[in-house]
């Protein structure tokens, strides 16, 4: 099948950013059991970036706040986001779906909203049915430690290895207007009109969160090649990613040119 989704699991809706270090297992089971059917049913996933959650961004929140060696911070961070990466691995893996985890701090030099991620070290995996999985992390940068968010890793990884569709499974519907309606698509154009929308249900601590962010990663990371960016609801699959990645058609959110 031409084209393919690279699949980004959000933070909020596969963990529970209530409590710290907690995967919501029964919503992570869920997806996998449905990207697997899609798979089976031919869909092409190129690639899966995991958000933070209540790994990453709990512990980067933690470290922002108190004056720490950067070299504890990052340690910490990268180490929560690896662990929160191996269990998305084990999960998927138990559904029969293969993936090979990158560390984004080893293979990528982000500048500003762009990763800069070394893709062509990915790309052998993907002839050996093993998806590359890769997850918003901490990286040095300045003699301090950034941030480089699932969001600008999904669209640059769709981008080189060739997938035509991003899709961002939250723990909303999708993009919802200021009245709570879901607004079924949109035009990358008129992302702008947006400002005062929701695209993201979890509260709480959020190191890369805001509406603004996301557009501007999704304006910097843009290319031709994307057909577009889904925006769904994770904690409620119902089929809803199978019909996604096998038919191109869900409730969401639809963001195209
Ligand atoms: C954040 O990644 C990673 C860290 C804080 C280390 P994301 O920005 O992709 O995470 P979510 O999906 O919003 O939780």
């Amino acid at each position: 099948m031409a084209g393919g989704f690279v699949i980004k699991l959000g933070g909020s809706a596969i963990t529970d950013k209530s409590k710290p270090y907690t995967v919501r297992l029964s919503i992570l089971h869920g997806i996998a059991a449905e990207m697997a059917e899609a798979i089976a049913r031919g869909a092409e996933v190129k690639g899966v970036v995991v958000g933070g959650g209540s790994f990453g961004h709990y512990v980067a929140t933690a470290y922002s706040e108190e004056k720490s060696p950067a070299g504890e911070a990052l340690s910490s961070i990268t180490a929560s986001m690896t662990e929160l990466a191996l269990a998305v691995h084990d999960v998927l893996q138990s559904h029969g779906i293969n993936t090979i985890i990158y560390p984004p701090h080893a293979f990528c030099r982000p500048r500003d909203l762009k990763p800069n991620c070394a893709w062509h070290m990915v790309s052998a995996s993907i002839e050996l049915n093993a998806i590359p999985l890769v997850y918003g992390d901490a990286y040095p940068c300045r003699g301090q430690w950034c941030i480089v968010s699932g969001d600008e890793l999904s669209l640059e990884m769709a981008c080189s290895l060739g997938a035509e569709y991003v899709a961002y499974l939250s723990d909303v519907d999708g993009i919802l207007d200021p009245r709570g309606n879901l607004v079924t698509s949109i035009e990358l154009g008129k992302l702008g009109s947006l400002k005062g929308d929701s695209i993201e249900g979890g509260k709480g601590y959020d190191v890369t969160g805001g509406i603004n962010r996301k557009l501007r990663v999704i304006q910097a990371n843009w290319c031709s090649r994307l057909k577009g960016i889904w925006i769904i609801n994770g904690t409620r699959l119902d089929g809803r990613l199978v019909r996604l990645l096998v038919e191109h058609r869900a409730r969401g959110t639809l963001i195209a040119p």
